[in-house]
C-alpha cells in the first residue's frame, strides 16, 4: 500500500510517495522552497497545487515543526505567527489528512522501520536541524508534542535548542566537536529527566555521525537514525495509515 508524506520545514516543503510496508520512497520527493518569512497562506497554496499531481485517494500525513492538535497547528516557533490556528485538513481539502509534529513523524519512521524497530521501554528520538525535535515512545506508544528543545537551558540562558541545534552551530560557527559538547549537555539533561533506554538521533547532523558520536556518552543505547532527511516525510505517511 502507498501513502503521501509531507514534511514542512524551515526552508521548504517536501512531498513524496511512500511504500507503507517498507517505508521506502517510491520516487524522489517534490520540493517547494520558502523562507521563514513566507506566509502560511502562500506555502499552503503551493502545496494545494502540488498535490493535484498526486493521487487524491491515498492516505496523506503531514509532519509540521511545532505543536499540533488533531489537524490544527498550534505553534510554529521557526515559521512565524501566520500558522497558528490553521486546519491543514480544511485548507488542503483532505478530510482524512493526519497531522503530527515533524520530530514525532521522524520517530514513527524509525520505530516502524528504522533504528528502533520493536524496541519497548522508553525510546527517545531526537532530530537536530533548525530546531531540536524531541520525542518519546513508551512501550511502542508515541507521546506527542514533547517540545523539550524549548525548555530553558539551566546554565547558558535561553532555550536548549538555541545552543545545541544545527542552526546554533551555523550561527556561532561551532566546530563539530564544539557542537557535540553542546549536544552532550542537552542529552545529559534529557537523560536526567526521562531515563530513556534508547536514544535515536536523526537530522542532517547524522551525515557526520562517525565524527561526532564518539564524543558523546549516554547511559542509554545511542543509535543513528536510519531514514536520514526523509524520516519526517516517511513517518508522516506511515502515521497516516494508523497512528
Ligand atoms: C520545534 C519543534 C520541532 C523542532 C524540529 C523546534 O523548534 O519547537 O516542534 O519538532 O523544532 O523541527
Amino acid at each position: 500500500m502507498e501513502g503521501i508524506g509531507i514534511d514542512i520545514g524551515g526552508s521548504g516543503v517536501r512531498i513524496g510517495r511512500v511504500d507503507l510496508g517498507s517505508g521506502e520512497l517510491l520516487a524522489p520527493p517534490l520540493r517547494l522552497e520558502h523562507t521563514t518569512d513566507t506566509p502560511a497562506a502562500t506555502i499552503l497554496e503551493g502545496m494545494t497545487s502540488a498535490l493535484t499531481s498526486f493521487p487524491a485517494d491515498l492516505p496523506i500525513g503531514v509532519g509540521f515543526p511545532g505543536v499540533v492538535r488533531g489537524t490544527v497547528v498550534e505553534t510554529a516557533p521557526n515559521l512565524g505567527p501566520t500558522w497558528a490556528g490553521t486546519d491543514l485538513a480544511v485548507v488542503l481539502n483532505r478530510p482524512g489528512l493526519v497531522l503530527l509534529n515533524d520530530a514525532d513523524a521522524a520517530a514513527v519512521a524509525e520505530h516502524r522501520c528504522g533504528a528502533s524497530v520493536g524496541e519497548l521501554g522508553t525510546v527517545m528520538t531526537i532530530t537536530v536541524g533548525t530546531g531540536i525535535g524531541t520525542t518519546l515512545h513508551r512501550d511502542g506508544v508515541l507521546v506527542p508534542n514533547l517540545e523539550l528543545g524549548l525548555l530553558a537551558h539551566p546554565s547558558r540562558g535561553g532555550v536548549i535548542e538555541s545552543h545545541a541545534s544545527g542552526r546554533a552551530r551555523r550561527q556561532e560557527g561551532l566546530s563539530l566537536t564544539a557542537w557535540a559538547d553542546r549536544f552532550q549537555e542537552a542529552l545529559h539533561l534529557y537523560e536526567g529527566w526521562l531515563n530513556p533506554d534508547v536514544i535515536v538521533v536523526g537530522g542532517g547532523i547524522t551525515e557526520r555521525w562517525e565524527e561526532w558520536a564518539p564524543h558523546i556518552t549516554t547511559k542509554a543505547d545511542l543509535r543513528c537514525a536510519q531514514h536520514g532527511p526523509d524520516a519526517g516525510l516517511v513517518g508522516a505517511a506511515l502515521a497516516a495509515l494508523a497512528l
